[in-house]
């Protein structure tokens, strides 16, 4: 998934005339579905071959909560060795982050909780991190427990979802989480609210809002 591109889908009403924008990086070993998860939330399709990520990807994609709209600005990292260092690029300055395992792989968990380490040394001190443990199709391949994730995601303060990219289980819900996560805004004074945590808000005359929440 090498293109670059930009797209909403319906995801509530949107009644509201502020947009709030975050960077937000996927990160995780190699083949966990980290490109496949954006391609569920971004296109809403899935690819029983998905390519390998060089380097890394971006899209974007919203989601709408009551007067807001959230734009995802997503920063899909490459999982394999040899493009690690180049992932503080793409989490530095990132005010969220989806953490990925592969719940038929026990070793993927390991990864998962060492980029969690890192995410927690390294990147913003105010970063909302999830950690979703994909492939709940393949339930009778589980090696990890739902009870081990959730335990370990409560003790480190992370957001847990188990998801799919495959059938979408949670896809959606849990980009919706962390958007609720993200820092409320202060309307009735923007320029504070823009600066809290790298926010920013556009009034909506101001903004091209192509299709967004509301109706493509
Ligand atoms: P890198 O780009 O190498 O870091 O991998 P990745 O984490 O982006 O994984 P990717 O999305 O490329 O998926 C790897 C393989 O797993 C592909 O063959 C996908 O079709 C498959 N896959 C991804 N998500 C799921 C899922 O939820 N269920 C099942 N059964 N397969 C999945
Ligand atoms: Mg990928």
């Amino acid at each position: 998934m090498a293109n670059r591109g930009a797209a909403s889908r319906p995801n509530g009403p949107n009644t509201g005339n502020k947009i709030c924008q975050f960077k937000l990086v996927l990160l995780g070993e190699s083949a966990v579905g980290k490109s496949s998860l954006v391609l569920r939330f971004v296109k809403g399709q899935f690819h029983e071959f998905q390519e390998s990520t060089i380097g890394a990807a971006f899209l974007a994609q919203s989601v709408c909560l009551d007067d807001t709209t959230v734009k995802f600005e997503i920063w899909d990292t490459a999982g394999q060795e040899r493009y690690h260092s180049l992932a503080p690029m793409y989490y530095r300055g990132a005010q969220a982050a989806i953490v990925v395992f592969d719940i038929t792989k026990p070793e993927t968990f390991d990864r998962a909780k060492a980029w969690v380490k890192e995410l927690q040394r390294q990147a913003s001190a105010n970063i909302v991190i999830a950690l979703a443990g994909n492939k709940t199709d393949l339930a009778d391949k589980r090696m990890v427990e739902y009870e081990e994730a959730q335990s370990y995601a409560e003790d480190s303060g992370l957001l847990f979802m188990e998801t799919s990219a495959k059938t979408a289980m949670n896809v959606n819900e849990l980009f919706l989480a962390i958007a609720k996560k993200m820092p409320k805004l202060d309307t009735q004074n923007p320029t504070h609210a823009s600066k809290n945590r790298g926010l920013t808000i556009h009034d909506a005359e101001q903004s091209h809002r192509r299709g967004c929440c509301g109706g493509n």
